[in-house]
């Protein structure tokens, strides 16, 4: 094929890189389905693991399919005793995003076989992996304050299982629920920058454990998954309701972003923020109401007034940090449970460029220049 010329766009904005029937998502009217089927729907009717599922695999599964599913995953939980011996040597200081990374990445020394053709082996990767990310995040977690890994809990699903490994605790079964209705709503997102970069080591036909690597490793940067930690040290720093409208238009005046709002494909309030808002409500007129809730409504009037003509408004990473706060999580571990959720979709995406694989090599523009002659050393 001969190459044709096409304008350069920064950040591939608007650039298609596959055909994908997995998600889908129109950031005028707000729309996201999974696999065709709208968001919230998802999240009122389907636990994160059949919704795991469904973009894995295609199709809901049926009563069987996803009890076998469970029951896998359930059977997979534990991680072996290395990876834990070896996580114990990472710094406690660490973030849990470099840990989550190097630990998924370890698990390809552990499970080294490859055999892309395989549909046993894919199942079992997919299994394997999910099972295991939340464990290990947990686990890091309690090595990093001292104690040993919290083993996994048989008698607990899969989202309750993870608040139980973090914090030794039973959770009560509003928590656990809400818990799981997050992990939906992160499951999956179209081509963002952790799935393109899933999409391009998958591409090269490496071990699934690379992929999921890679893409926590772009997931961790505060304009993707890690501007949900942000949104909680900017409401910590704002401090009172007073104090949004000063604080905000100063960081308009010096041209910085405000982290949680914004982004490449919706114009108006992401469907997930609003769905993610009622959960907040939910969770505080059980357990209590939180202060930031108030901060965090005047944060989005001030700026729906000052950036809504821009089409700046909430996007997942706003609402999240307070349910997960008001579920007691400590804010670093908001960016590995999104890794925990879009998993899922890495996975999803992993599967479906196999099936139609091509290596990713894109072009350039070349800026510099050309038939420099070599000076030598003793002449520079
Ligand atoms: N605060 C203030 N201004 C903003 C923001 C923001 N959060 N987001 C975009 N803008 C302005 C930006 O200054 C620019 O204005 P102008 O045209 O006058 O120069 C315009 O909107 C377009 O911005 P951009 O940076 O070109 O937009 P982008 O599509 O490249 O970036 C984004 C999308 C999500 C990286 C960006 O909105 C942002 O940095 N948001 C804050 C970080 C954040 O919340 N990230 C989470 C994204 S959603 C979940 C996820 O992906 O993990």
């Amino acid at each position: 094929m001969t190459a044709t010329f096409c304008e350069y766009k920064p950040g591939l904005e608007g650039i298609p890189v596959t055909k994908s029937s997995i998600s889908f998502v129109d950031g005028q009217k707000g729309i996201l389905e999974y696999r065709g089927i709208a968001i919230e729907e998802l999240a009122k009717r389907s636990s994160f693991l059949e919704t795991a599922y469904l973009l894995i695999w295609g199709e809901l599964p049926s009563q069987q399919q996803l009890q076998e599913f469970q029951i896998d995953i359930l059977f997979h939980r534990r991680i072996k005793y290395r990876i834990r011996d070896m996580m114990k040597c990472f710094p406690e200081s660490g973030h849990p995003m470099d840990a989550l990374q190097t630990s998924a990445a370890a698990l390809g020394l552990f499970y080294a076989r490859r055999a892309l053709d395989d549909p046993e082996y894919i199942r079992k990767a997919v299994v394997r992996i999910l099972a295991k990310i939340p464990t290990m995040v947990a686990a890091f977690h309690q090595m990093r304050r001292g104690n040993d890994a919290v083993q996994p809990n048989d008698e607990l699903d899969y989202a309750a299982n993870f608040l139980y490994m973090l914090t030794e605790r039973v959770p009560h079964p509003l928590e656990a629920k809400i818990f799981d209705i997050c992990l939906t709503l992160h499951a999956e997102h179209t081509i963002n920058a952790s799935t393109f970069s899933a999409m391009v080591t998958a591409s090269t036909l490496t071990d699934p454990y690379a992929v999921v690597a890679s893409a926590v490793g772009t997931l961790a940067g505060p304009l993707h998954g890690g501007a949900n930690e942000e949104v909680l040290l900017m409401l910590e720093s704002i401090g009172s309701v007073g104090n949004v409208e000063p604080y905000i238009s100063n960081l308009i005046i010096n041209k910085q972003k405000i982290m949680g709002f914004g982004h490449r494909v919706y114009k108006v309030k992401d469907p997930r923020a609003k769905i993610l808002q009622e959960l907040a409500v939910d969770l505080f007129s059980e357990t209590g109401h939180d202060r930031y809730y108030d901060l965090a409504l005047e944060l989005e009037r001030v700026i729906e007034l000052k950036l809504g003509q821009k089409g700046i408004y909430p996007n997942i990473d706003f609402y999240s940090g307070l349910v997960y706060r008001k579920l007691g999580i400590p804010s670093d571990l908001f960016t590995p449970i999104f890794a925990i959720a879009r998993v899922a979709g890495w996975l999803a995406h992993w599967k479906e460029q196999l099936a139609v694989n091509r290596i990713f090599r894109p072009t350039q523009v070349y800026t510099g220049q050309h038939d420099i002659a070599y000076i030598s050393m003793s002449e520079r």
